[in-house]
């Protein structure tokens, strides 16, 4: 095999910069990372297979559970991060009814992006999201669901999933009905605690699930053991959240200043990040990965773990290694 030329970590490349002299400016650490972003960019893009029907998307998106901001400038910078994505050929933005008013400034992003038909949209819904807007009166679920399309500016949603699994016996048959008219692609249910997955099972058994979305993460590999093998054999897509394991204690802060393994550059990763993502989207039965960002250089770092060589088994159990290692796992 030849080896690849290696591409200098950006923690390499800051490094190199700084040790240049003191007094370099900002402005040329920037131009080191845009170098590094260049590079990737030209890599081949990798897609993951929706497995009921064969549609490929990208499998690096977009989690916005911190999406809920009133500020104008809040607002701008989100629909900076949102336009990132797409620009650099990723679509799938992960939100939900839960989420504040996330739908709504993921929405007026969208309509001021104009990039709709770039997106691969995913929300979810679960009944007391109702029961709060209707202040305890008896609730009209599709009434409710009804209102997610007007909060997201659009006329169909790629993926709606039940938020709270203990409701999905109730919502999943209404969701199908809204999938049968057309207005949800996909439909699914949600969790992010290996808590439900024993709740999550018959539904995932029953081949009720289009699209499964579960907690999973190099540093939570328990849905390893039973939801994904079960996904895979009944055809459901997975999306993972919590890729980072959340935004306290993520396993990018387990690394602190580890610097990155000599075979990241044999995978063209040039950041933790970007490995950790490259493990997630290499398990066979993963077809997307949401990590939460509100910064454009994240969601740009982000976007590199679609571009360019994927792990094989040997290479996975490689990173699992070195992240026990650091972590103390
Ligand atoms: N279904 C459910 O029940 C459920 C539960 C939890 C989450 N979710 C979904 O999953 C998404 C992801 O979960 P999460 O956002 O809580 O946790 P996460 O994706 O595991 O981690 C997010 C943290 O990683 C940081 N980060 C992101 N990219 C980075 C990079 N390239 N370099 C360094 N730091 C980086 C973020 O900070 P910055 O903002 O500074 O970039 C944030 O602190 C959520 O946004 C939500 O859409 C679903």
């Amino acid at each position: 095999m030849t080896r690849p030329v290696p591409i200098p970590s950006r923690r390499t490349a800051i490094k190199a910069g700084l040790a240049a002299g003191a007094g370099l400016a900002i402005g040329s650490r920037l131009e080191l990372f845009a170098e590094e972003v260049a590079r990737q960019q030209e890599l081949p893009l990798f897609t993951t297979v929706i497995p009921r029907t064969g549609e490929r998307i990208p499998p690096v998106g977009l989690g916005t559970n911190r999406y809920s901001v009133s500020a104008p400038a809040d607002i701008e910078n989100l629909c900076n991060v949102l336009k990132t994505l797409t620009d650099r050929g990723g679509s799938v933005v992960d939100t939900a009814r839960g989420y504040g008013r996330a739908e709504e400034v993921i929405g007026g992003c969208i309509t001021e992006n104009g990039n709709r038909d770039q997106l691969f949209l995913v929300t979810k819904y679960t009944e007391s999201n109702g029961r709060r807007q209707s202040g305890g009166a008896p609730v009209d679920h599709m009434a409710q669901m009804e209102l997610v399309f007007e909060r997201l500016q659009t006329d169909m949603i790629d993926v709606m999933l039940v938020h709270e699994v203990r409701d999905a016996a109730n919502l999943l048959p209404m969701m199908r009905e809204l999938k049968a008219a057309g207005r949800f692609r996909y439909v699914g249910v949600s969790t992010s605690s290996d808590r439900d997955y024993r709740a999550m099972a018959p539904h995932l058994g029953r081949g009720e699930l289009d699209f499964l979305q579960v907690d999973y993460s190099i540093g939570n590999r328990s849905a390893e053991e039973t939801m994904l093998p079960l996904a895979l054999e009944q055809g459901t897509a997975v999306v993972c959240n919590l890729p980072f394991g959340g935004r306290r204690n993520s396993v990018l802060s387990e690394m602190g200043d580890a610097p990155l393994p000599g075979y990241a550059a044999e995978l063209d990763c040039t950041s933790w990040a970007q490995l950790y993502l490259k493990y997630l989207v290499s398990h066979p039965a993963v077809t997307a990965v949401i990590p939460g960002t509100t910064k454009v250089e994240h969601a740009i770092d982000n976007n590199g773990a679609t571009r360019g060589r994927m792990p094989d088994a040997a290479m996975r159990a490689r990173i699992e290694a070195t992240y026990d290692q650091i972590a103390g796992a």
